[in-house]
């Protein structure tokens, strides 16, 4: 599909509605900006992942509006081209009010073109508050990283009848409050895949098998340079294509062919 200059929420919706997958990254500073975007990147996620991969806590939790802020604005100065998601992080959306003035900063400061939150039917009047106020807002159902002592560790959700059909009503619970986006993280395939059907807004997966409109990795993963044994979706395409623009075209080949991820990388 022909591309506009600066990819917008209509031409990733158009994406979806094409079947055409859409290639998404996690990216944190000006120089991987300008690297995504020469291989064609039409997604960033500058997501509070950063707290891990750039900042060396042990999760997402300690990251705060300053960093995100700092981080997404390095992006908006050089990005030109690709549609821009910025992660609200932990303790920066507990009522509506605080929500609004944090998804205020992120866009004016930190050039944010939508803001991700996460969590589902709990989030319903924050999302709602939001998009009344013309910031558009992705969810993310799942596994949430922000929540993650909760669930004693990065596990898969959503393996029983119950903890699915719950992750499906907050999909649905999203798209009603006025979502325009959802990122999917660490479900069984067949989850994503009736999550998709069942709403009518692009599905980013990250762990989610191949049925969602779109995949997202954290960048440093792909790269082969975290640290720590990697889950089983990740694939190192740096190991395999040699050179980073090689590996971000790799990747991005790889998600719009559906070659990734395969079904060693679902659950
Ligand atoms: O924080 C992050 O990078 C994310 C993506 C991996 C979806 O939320």
């Amino acid at each position: 599909m022909n591309k506009p200059t600066a990819i917008n929420l209509e031409h990733l919706r158009a994406l979806r509605a094409s079947g055409e997958k859409i290639a998404c990254l996690t990216v944190y500073d000006a120089g991987f900006t300008r690297v995504l975007e020469a291989a064609g990147i039409e997604l960033f996620i500058i997501g509070d992942s950063l707290g891990m991969v750039v900042m060396g806590y042990d999760s997402t939790e300690p990251v705060t509006m300053e960093d995100m802020v700092y981080h997404a604005a390095n992006v908006a100065r050089v990005g030109k081209h690709a549609y821009r998601i910025v992660d609200l992080p932990a303790g920066s959306y507990a009522s509506p009010a605080q929500a609004l003035t944090n998804a205020r900063r992120l866009v004016e400061e930190g050039g944010a073109h939508m803001v991700k939150l996460e969590g589902g039917v709990a989030m319903a009047e924050i999302v709602g508050t939001l998009t009344a106020n013309a910031i558009p807002v992705c969810g993310h159902v799942g596994l949430l990283p922000q929540s993650v002592r909760q669930y004693g560790g990065y596990k898969v959700q959503g393996r029983e009848l119950e903890s699915a059909m719950a992750i499906l009503a907050d999909a649905r619970a999203l798209q009603a409050a006025g979502a325009g986006m959802l990122v999917i993280e660490c479900v069984p395939a067949s989850l994503a895949e009736e999550i998709t059907a069942a709403v009518s807004i692009p599905t980013i997966g990250i762990g989610a098998g191949p049925a969602c409109d779109g995949q997202v990795l954290v960048l440093y993963d792909m790269l082969g340079i975290s640290q720590g044994r990697q889950p089983r979706f990740v694939h190192d395409f740096l190991a395999q294509y040699g050179s980073i623009p090689a590996a971000i075209r790799g990747y991005i080949d790889a998600v719009k062919s559906g070659h990734y991820p395969a079904a060693e990388h679902s659950y």
